[in-house]
């Protein structure tokens, strides 16, 4: 292969890269690029209009919500998802009455409260605590975005929350920060917890 074809071929595969998600590191890019995948409060001053500069903030976030990690415990049927694409949990399990499996597939009976990894590049077993599934009227699996900002906004769907309980979840909550840390062999969220708390509160 000349090497016109071999910086084609490099191009074209960099690309393909991008456009699925996975980083590529080049050694000229600068530290911020790779780390701002996930845009802060203050990128969004510019826009003046306080509903479009909300509607910008919120169009970020759903980064984080629409991502598998966050998905796929807020499924819209009784079984959770795994992997990114999401397939089915395996083995079958069920919410149960509590969102905690079913009597003899207790969610804890898996899963710990850290990650677990399996060592040896085959990835690791989710964990954090309480590890649970998320309620019906939390469910985002197949929603848009702006369908998902009515549902977490709604006190009749969210679990009672108002809008400072709704910023202090995605800050503090040990669920959501998994998505952030979700261990070996899975894509995380991008960003932080800190940086999606923030953008909540914004
Ligand atoms: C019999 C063991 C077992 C039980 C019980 C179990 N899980 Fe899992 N779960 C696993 C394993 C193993 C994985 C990792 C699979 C992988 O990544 O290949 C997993 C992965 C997951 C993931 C995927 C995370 C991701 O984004 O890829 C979610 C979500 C999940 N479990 C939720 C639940 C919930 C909720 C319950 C209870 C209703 C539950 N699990 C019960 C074994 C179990
Ligand atoms: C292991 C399962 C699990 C994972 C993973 C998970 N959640 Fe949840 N989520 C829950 C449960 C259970 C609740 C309900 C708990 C409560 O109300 O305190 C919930 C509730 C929420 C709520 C409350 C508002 C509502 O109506 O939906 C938000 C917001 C939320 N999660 C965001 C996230 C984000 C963002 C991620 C990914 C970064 C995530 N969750 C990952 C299980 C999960």
């Amino acid at each position: 292969m000349g090497r016109a074809g071999f910086n084609t071929t490099l191009l074209l595969a960099i690309t393909a890269a991008a456009a699925v998600g996975v980083p590529v590191f080049m050694a000229d890019q600068p530290i911020a690029a790779i780390r701002d995948e996930l845009s802060e409060p203050n990128d969004f001053s510019s826009i003046a209009d306080e509903r479009q500069r909300s509607i910008a903030i919120f169009t970020e976030m759903g980064k984080v919500l629409q991502h598998p990690r966050c998905v796929n415990c807020h499924p819209r049927t009784n079984r959770p998802k795994q992997g990114d694409p999401p397939h089915p949990h395996i083995p079958p399990v069920a919410r149960g009455p509590d969102g905690l499996g079913m009597p003899a597939m207790r969610c804890t009976t898996c899963h710990g409260e850290k990650n677990f990894s399996f060592g040896g590049g085959r990835g690791s077993l989710p964990g954090a605590e309480s590890w649970h599934l998320a309620p019906e009227s939390m469910a985002w699996e197949g929603r848009a975005l702006g369908e998902i900002c009515e549902q977490i906004k709604d006190p009749q769907r969210n679990g009672g929350k108002s809008l400072s309980e709704l910023q202090r979840h995605n800050a503090e909550d040990g669920l959501v920060g998994w998505g952030f840390e979700p261990g070996d062999g899975r894509s995380a969220a991008p960003g932080s917890q800190e940086l999606f708390g923030q953008l909540t509160a914004a």
